[in-house]
């Protein structure tokens, strides 16, 4: 059997770790003996709930509340991660805000709310996890959407922020290239999580239809390609984007 390697003993930080995909990524990466710092921004409870079954006996996994979309928080979330276990290998920006609303409907609250989690979180975390990456070996991976390529009426807000995390992407590999950094993302299609209950019971029957593979993804399809990205294995891979939607796209 072959195996990842170049895992054992990293330490990554997931935002947006405490449930759904981010909970699936945080899982995957300790089996694959990763130490991992979950942050999350107000559930206590799902993220305490998930650091206590992931440390088990080893201590490999602890919980860090912080808004990726408030710099003091983001300062404060990199120096207790660093403290934690030592440094940063990996970050994965899980975290976003996932909410749609039609034209007509919007107002700069709403606009601002998604706009600072999913593009400002994801600048304001890379700058942060920068100093402490190793250079070469730092793996950076971000969350875009398969809604940044193919938007649906009321997601224009969020579809445009997850192409925002597509753009940064490359641009960042671009930059972080002669460091050794690599820097990629993955767009899932429709997961099953709290951020789709509402769309998949509208919805279920005609997501799976159109869907090739016929099914609802699951946060296990897109845990694996974030164990791939950070393994060495994928040391050659920067700047790109994963879509992974079961082959909608
Ligand atoms: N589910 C899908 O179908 C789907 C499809 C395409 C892309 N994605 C992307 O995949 C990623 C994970 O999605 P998901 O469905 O797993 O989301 P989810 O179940 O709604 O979980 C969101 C996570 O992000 C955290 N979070 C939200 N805003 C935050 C902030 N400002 N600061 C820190 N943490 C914050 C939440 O923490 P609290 O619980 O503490 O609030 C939670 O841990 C997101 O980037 C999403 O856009 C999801």
């Amino acid at each position: 059997m072959t195996t990842l390697t170049g895992l054992q003993g990293k330490v990554a930080l997931v935002t947006g770790g405490s449930r759904g995909i981010g909970a699936a990524v945080s899982r995957h990466l300790v089996s694959l003996g990763c130490r991992v710092v979950i942050a999350y921004r107000s559930d206590h409870e799902a993220a305490d709930r998930l650091a206590v079954e992931l440390a088990g006996d080893s201590g490999a996994c602890t919980a860090v509340q912080a808004d990726v979309a408030d710099p003091e928080a983001v300062t404060a979330l990199m120096a207790r991660a660093v403290e934690v276990f030592g440094g940063l290998d990996i970050l994965v920006n899980c975290a976003a805000l996932g909410h749609y609303r039609a034209l007509g409907k919007m107002d700069a609250a709403f606009i601002r709310s998604i706009l600072d989690t999913n593009v400002m979180g994801t600048v304001l975390m890379t700058e942060a996890a920068l100093p402490h990456l190793p250079s070469p070996g730092g793996r950076i991976i971000n969350f875009a959407s398969a809604l940044a390529y193919r938007p649906i009426p009321t997601s224009s807000v969020y579809s445009a922020s997850k192409a925002a995390v597509v753009t940064l992407t490359h641009a960042f590999a671009k930059e972080l290239g002669p460091r050794g950094i690599t820097v990629n993302a993955v767009a899932p299609g429709v997961i099953e999580t709290d951020m789709t209950t509402k769309i998949i019971e509208e919805r279920g029957e005609q997501i799976i239809a159109m869907t090739p593979l016929a099914r609802i993804g699951q946060p296990g399809d897109i845990a694996g390609i974030v164990g791939f990205l950070a393994s060495t294995e994928a040391g050659w891979v920067t700047g790109r984007t994963i879509i992974a939607d079961g082959g909608v796209t």
